[in-house]
């Protein structure tokens, strides 16, 4: 495993060291298994440790830091980006599949100043693939350089997309709606690998053309969102224009053309924002 020492985030490296054995040991183990917003939104105690201990890591280096983590905004911290440099964690991406032992988890950092994301960290850790880009200095899967798809043609492309943890059976309908309409356009195919980050890591390495989600959180997507415009890809929110982070809707695509088209088809519906008060 490498680490990209072009980009200035070597404060952490201990986390890329300790955090995936955290996670890859606890898989072979028992689980402390707890729910969040619902029966289906869970969390366990690997989450709330290795977040703990990026966050401890990091603060030692930079006291003056700002921290948004998705177990400590469970547990009641504030989720306010503001212009103090903030790193946005999410210890475990793919929560579900780490319960079930569904082999792909990601570790996810994504680093923000003047509320612009400035690097993103993604370590696939079961695939042991380190993915990490930094503002205007490309993107990297293990040290090799990625880059999107250069596919134009939505019936040629893969779209990736998640079920997420929504059951109200309108939003489950809406969800069915959109990945139906974009099923018939025709395109190759649909995926989802149970992690936004994952998800979106695969649209920066050119072999899924787009992916879209409705409910994802700032965390799930800061530092994935890095990755995808380094490797040439673009971001937008699912109704057009720029993607905003705390609005809990995303869609990443290889190019604006496949984005747009994507856009169309989808049913879009509103999730309380993550920086609502
Ligand atoms: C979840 C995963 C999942 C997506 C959900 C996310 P978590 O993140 O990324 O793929 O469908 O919307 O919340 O809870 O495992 O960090």
């Amino acid at each position: 495993m490498q680490f990209c020492c072009c980009c200035n985030f070597l404060v952490l490296k201990p986390c890329y060291l300790y955090c995936p054995q955290i996670v890859r040991d606890t898989l072979q183990n028992d689980l402390k298994i707890m729910c969040k917003s619902s029966s289906v939104d869970l969390v366990t105690k690997t989450d709330q440790n290795v977040e703990q201990l990026i966050i401890t890591s990091v603060k030692e280096k930079f006291p003056g830091h700002s921290f948004i983590g998705e177990e400590s905004v469970a547990a009641g911290e504030p989720c306010v980006l503001t212009e103090n440099p903030t790193w946005i964690i999410d210890p475990v991406d793919g929560t579900t599949n780490f319960v079930h032992g569904y082999p792909c988890v990601a570790i996810c950092i994504g680093f923000a100043v003047n509320k612009t994301l400035e690097f993103g960290v993604v370590y696939s850790c079961i695939e042991d693939k380190m993915y990490t880009a930094r503002k205007g200095k490309g993107a990297f899967c293990n040290g090799q350089p990625l880059q999107v798809s250069d596919q134009k043609e939505i019936n040629q492309s893969i779209i990736a997309t998640e079920f997420g943890s929504n059951r109200d059976p309108e939003i489950v309908d809406k969800i069915f709606s959109s990945m139906r309409k974009i099923l018939c356009l025709p395109v190759h195919g649909i995926r989802g690998v149970g992690s936004a980050a994952i998800n979106m890591c695969l649209v920066a390495s050119g072999c899924v053309e787009a992916y879209y989600e409705i409910g994802i959180h700032c965390w799930d997507v800061a530092a994935a969102a890095v990755i995808v415009s380094e490797a040439g890809g673009v971001l937008m929110d699912v109704e057009g224009g720029p993607m905003d982070l705390m609005s809990r809707r995303v869609v990443a695509a290889n190019n604006n053309i496949i984005g747009e088209r994507i856009i169309k088809e989808i049913e879009a519906f509103s999730a309380v924002r993550d920086d609502a008060p």
